[in-house]
């Protein structure tokens, strides 16, 4: 948890967790499956994202509820699958077995692909209706359409799925070299397009203009980016909750095979700045003074 955050964060994950508990509360392989997943020591970081894109825009954090928890599933998802022996190849995340050493590949596989279409769900509108806290979820059927093109866009041909064949594509020995440009690209959308999509959400949440929704997209975008990169820097972490020196191993042809360790930092850096600064056209210095202060806290991260 981010101490700065952590009051944002304790809101969602006590809504979140309720969520879990009345949606997933079967005692088999795949209702389990799911609520293992979606529990463990996550940063929660793309829900965090939305709350605080609605906040920065003058609205209240529940009306970003929704999005948050859809985002957040539709992250833990492209984890599971991601750790697939086919894929990354994994034991451990967050700190504990990976799905399919839990349960097994095939139960990973129908996890991952249950909480991407319940995220859908969930926005469209069939599984929450009232908040644990009591609350009534009021979003327009214009927002839900809106989030759900959203979340789509970011996740499949064009977004996650697109950033996972290339990621694969620059993994191990029979990898040819890769390009900076090429390593980026491939950020932007394995990693990047779900920002988009949580902060342009939070946006949409608090009723934004097309405008300015865009410009959130684009700011999540670059932070994504910046973020990917810094996962790539904390490879050999012990804090992580995964196995480290992963990459190394893996001879994956990420940001620090093709740039030094401090460049790849200061590349970071960089794209934070990018993001702040299509941010700042979106709202004025005041409101946004907290979605700044999460942006730089993110290129500080140690786990
Ligand atoms: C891991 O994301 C996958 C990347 C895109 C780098 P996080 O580092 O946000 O993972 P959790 O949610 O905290 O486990
Ligand atoms: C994951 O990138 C991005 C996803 C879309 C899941 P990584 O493969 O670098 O994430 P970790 O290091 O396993 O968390
Ligand atoms: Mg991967
Ligand atoms: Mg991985
Ligand atoms: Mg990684």
């Amino acid at each position: 948890m981010i101490a700065a955050f952590s009051e944002c964060t304790a809101y969602f994950e006590a809504e979140y967790q309720a969520f879990i508990a009345k949606t997933y509360y079967h005692n088999e392989p795949l209702a389990s499956g799911c609520a293992y997943a979606l529990t463990g020591q996550g940063k929660r970081i793309r829900p965090l994202l939305v709350l605080l894109s609605c906040e920065a825009l003058g609205a209240r954090w529940s009306s970003a509820l929704l999005p948050a928890c859809a985002i957040e599933m539709v992250h833990t998802y492209s984890l599971v699958h991601d750790d697939l022996p086919c894929m990354d190849n994994d034991d451990l995340r967050r700190g504990r077995a990976t799905v399919h050493k839990k349960y097994d590949e095939a139960t990973a596989l129908l996890v991952g692909d249950t909480l991407f279409c319940d995220a859908c769900g969930l926005l469209a509108g069939s599984l929450v209706k009232r908040w644990h806290s009591g609350e009534r979820v009021e979003l327009s059927a214009e927002q839900r359409l809106g989030m759900l093109q959203l979340l789509t866009r970011s996740s499949g041909s064009s977004g996650i799925v697109l950033g996972q064949v290339q990621d694969l594509l620059h993994t191990g020995n029979q990898a040819r070299a890769v390009t900076q440009a090429e390593v980026v690209e491939t950020y932007h959308k394995k990693t990047g397009s779900l920002f988009a999509a949580a902060a342009a959400m939070g946006a949409l949440a608090a009723h934004a203009t097309p405008e300015v929704v865009e410009g959130f997209r684009l700011f999540g975008g670059l932070l994504g980016t910046a973020f990917q990169i810094v996962d790539d820097l904390l490879d050999d972490s012990t804090l992580s909750g995964k196995t480290p020196g992963k990459d190394r191993r893996q001879n994956k042809k990420n940001l620090i095979s093709v740039l030094p360790a401090g460049e790849a930092r200061h590349l970071a850096e960089t794209y934070t700045h990018d993001a702040l600064a299509q941010l700042a056209r979106c709202a004025d210095s005041y409101a946004l003074s907290r979605l700044r202060q999460f942006a730089e806290t993110l290129l500080l991260r140690t786990r």
